[in-house]
């Protein structure tokens, strides 16, 4: 039986390997080994029986299938380094990866593991985290089919309600992350203008949630529960729900890949604008949601709502 590690247990990744570790128990198998920076992040996990390993490198070493799921390229790309320089042989070994990174740094990846004779997979994932405490994630996969074979039945109905399977050449997942976020953040202005246009023209905010979330689906509707929860900008140290700095790293990925194709992206850049504004008077701690802090204060709000934080 493999043994199946874990990297990454932020927001998404710890949701996620929770309802991995789980399905494994449920079959009897080898429980998950998982290792993060912030160790202590992993105790729901310890408590659900699996085990702690506070090296990447001797994690990769006692496992054939290692999961990451990490805030961004450069992180991925030192992991994957680190597994390199081990010592231990990654023969055999498939490498998943569920964060949202550039299609290059996944050639690149496929490149750098191929020498050592193991497989890497891009499985992006589509959902925000209580999407992925029910299980109900959207993956995208893509990598050599016979490493796909063997871990669509670890993502299918344990984290994920469905695989869109891209095929063998890995960065295809990643290009389909890409241009799914492009939705995902132009989405999440529309929702804040929407809201703003409620509140200013006193038509009010809860009628203006209703609508959405009946006319535009649940998650517009959730969207918006994230400004009028006020989690858009969430207690200080809290950890956001879809970081802002997260949606512009995948902004600024769609950016370079569409000047390259001679493709404009207005409405994105709109939204980039006002993400990068928030983060610039709020700080770190801000959901991508935030840009809606802006539109309050372009419709001469306060940025902060009375559910949000306060400064
Ligand atoms: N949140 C969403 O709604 C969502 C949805 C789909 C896709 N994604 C993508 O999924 C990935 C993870 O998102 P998330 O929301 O789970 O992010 P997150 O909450 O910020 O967690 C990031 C993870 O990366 C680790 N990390 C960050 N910098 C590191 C470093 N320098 N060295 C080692 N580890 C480091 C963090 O460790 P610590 O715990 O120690 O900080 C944590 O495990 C991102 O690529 C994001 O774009 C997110």
């Amino acid at each position: 039986m493999t043994r199946i590690g874990w990297y990454g247990l932020g927001s998404m990744g710890l949701a996620m390997a929770t309802n991995l570790q789980r399905h494994l128990a449920t079959k009897n198998a080898m429980n998950l080994i998982y290792s993060n920076r912030t160790m202590a992040r992993g105790d729901p996990l310890k408590t659900l029986g699996a085990t702690p390993e506070t090296s990447f490198a001797k994690l990769v070493g006692q496992c054939g299938i290692i999961f990451t799921m990490v805030s961004n390229d450069s992180v991925l790309q030192q992991l994957i380094t680190s597994a390199i320089g081990s010592g231990h042989s990654l023969r055999d070994k498939i490498f998943v990866d569920c964060s949202t990174v550039h299609p290059e740094t996944v050639g690149l990846t496929v490149s750098k593991l191929r020498e050592q004779q193991a497989s890497f997979l891009a499985a992006p994932v589509f959902g925000g985290n209580p999407i992925a405490v029910d299980g109900k994630l959207v993956f995208a996969i893509a990598g050599p089919k016979k490493a796909s074979e063997v871990v669509k039945p670890l993502i299918q109905d344990v984290m994920g309600r469905k695989v869109i399977d891209c095929g063998e050449d890995a960065t295809k997942s990643s290009l389909l992350k890409i241009a799914g976020n492009i939705v995902t953040v132009n989405m999440m202005e529309a929702v804040g203008e929407a809201q703003v246009f409620a509140e200013r023209t006193g038509l009010g905010t809860g009628p203006m949630e209703e609508l959405i979330s009946e006319a535009f689906g649940a998650v517009a509707g959730g969207y918006s529960k994230r400004l009028t929860t006020g989690a858009y900008a969430p207690p200080l140290e809290s950890r956001p729900g879809f970081g802002v700095s997260l949606a512009i790293k995948d902004a600024n990925h769609a950016f370079a890949m569409a000047k390259e194709h001679n493709v404009e992206l207005p409405g994105l850049k709109v939204a980039h604008e006002n993400m990068v504004a928030a983060r610039e008077y709020a700080g770190e701690c801000l959901d991508s949601s935030s840009m809606y802090g802006v539109l309050r204060q372009k419709a001469g709000m306060t940025f902060w709502n009375e559910k949000s934080r306060k400064e």
